[in-house]
């Protein structure tokens, strides 16, 4: 088959370590298929689905189904993530060995929704994946510092009365499980870094020899809490959007790799819940079909990556650190291959009604951005092409 065209860049396949699907649960807002499907479109070959699901993936038989349920869709792998806890704010540990000895191998342990704010029970579910030879990855926010539903942080935050999630509720738990990790002997893993505070701390405990790893979004490298001036709650999410030193803080340390790797966390939401008063409202933004582009714009055209560099952020880092052997690498000679083709000249105006995914809650609506997805290749064969998925 001919993919190739002018001012093509030839990448691995995308790996998301953080991506909600809602299914089981709320397949109103996005389901395996429509979810892959967007993966597909963003150039993604492997997305890890977060457990918060309803049930919650807690146990193997959620997460059998999960991964069985992303192979008959066929459009991206579906690594399902497991919950650290029975339930998601759980005073039990699940049992992560069911898990990860299941069809669908669980490889990543997350309490991303709701953080498991207990120190023992953190430091126990560590020293359990330490012998499973798990990840676990930390939503890492501190629920007794936030004031819940306003969840919202920064100048403009504080001025409309919306301040909630102080940049404390979020390095606290960073410094705490970077020590856990190290006393542990294990590695941890910090979902969507958002402040200046986490990359610093972050590059402290690796400076250590501490197994830390993290991610930052797209949103979090460059939206800013100026965006709430509206009370538009498509700008409502977590981490909140903070401060242009944040952003900028990020992406220098994803540049120099303090910060490992970008993960969208995807997060649909139906239209009546992103509609109304933005207390309300729920946290979360869509980032599959984006995510490229976004960091096309923070990264590559401000000369903080190249384009090597971005093969390492979105692709063979993450997939070094769940442990993906498939994924990620140089593709041997006649070997079925994982890989993305970017146009990196080309550019597209954002429509939210475009978009496979099944909701609208996307923060980057009628913006033009830069790179597109020309395909796809998933294991040899083409899952999107020009802006269609492959069945
Ligand atoms: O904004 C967010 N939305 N942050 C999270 O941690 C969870 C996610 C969701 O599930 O909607
Ligand atoms: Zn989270
Ligand atoms: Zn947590
Ligand atoms: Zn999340």
């Amino acid at each position: 088959e001919r993919i190739a065209g002018r001012n093509s860049v030839l990448l691995p396949g995308f790996v998301d370590m953080h991506t909600h699907l809602r299914e089981p649960g709320r397949e109103d807002t996005e389901t395996i298929a429509s979810g892959s499907a967007a993966a597909a479109l963003g150039g993604y070959t492997a997305v890890f689905a977060m457990a918060n699901t309803d049930p919650v993936a807690d146990n193997s038989t959620v997460t059998d189904n999960v991964y069985r349920t992303g192979r008959e869709v066929g459009l991206v792998d579906v690594h399902p993530v497991g919950a650290v806890t029975v339930g998601l704010q759980g005073k039990q540990l699940a049992e992560m060995g069911m898990m990860a000895a299941g069809a669908a191998k669980v490889k990543m342990f997350s309490d991303d929704g709701k953080c498991v704010d207990d120190p023992l029970l953190m430091r126990r579910a560590l020293e359990y994946a330490k012998g499973l030879d798990v990840l676990i990855a930390q939503h890492a926010e501190e629920p007794r510092l936030t004031v819940g539903a306003l969840a919202h942080d920064g100048p403009t935050a504080s001025r409309l009365g919306l301040a909630g999630w102080p940049r404390a509720a979020e390095e606290s738990i960073v410094v705490r499980d970077a020590l856990l990790a190290r006393d542990a002997g294990t590695r941890v893993h910090i979902c969507h870094a958002s402040t200046e505070g986490t990359v610093e701390l972050v590059k402290w405990a690796k400076a250590q020899g501490i197994s830390i790893t993290a991610e930052v979004t797209p949103h979090h490298l460059l939206l800013t809490d100026a965006r709430l001036e509206t009370y538009d709650p498509v700008n409502k999410v977590n981490p909140p959007l903070r401060e242009e030193r944040d952003n900028l803080a990020l992406r220098r340390g994803l540049a120099d790799g303090t910060i490992d790797c970008v993960a969208t966390d995807h997060a649909p939401h139906a239209a009546q819940e992103k509609c109304c008063e933005f207390s309300v409202a729920r946290p979360g933004m869509l980032g599959l079909e984006t995510a490229l582009s976004i960091v096309v714009e923070t990264m590559v055209n401000t000369g903080l990556l190249d384009w090597r560099g971005v093969a390492k952020v979105m692709s063979e880092r993450p997939a070094q650190i769940v442990g993906l052997t498939d994924q990620g690498r140089p593709i041997a000679v006649g070997e079925p291959a994982n890989l993305t083709v970017v146009d990196a000249e080309a550019s597209w105006t954002v429509t939210a009604d475009d978009l496979a995914s099944l909701s609208r809650n996307t923060p980057y609506a009628d913006m033009t951005l830069p790179a597109t997805i020309r395909a796809t290749v998933l294991r040899g064969a083409v899952t999107a092409y020009e802006g269609s998925v492959r069945r």
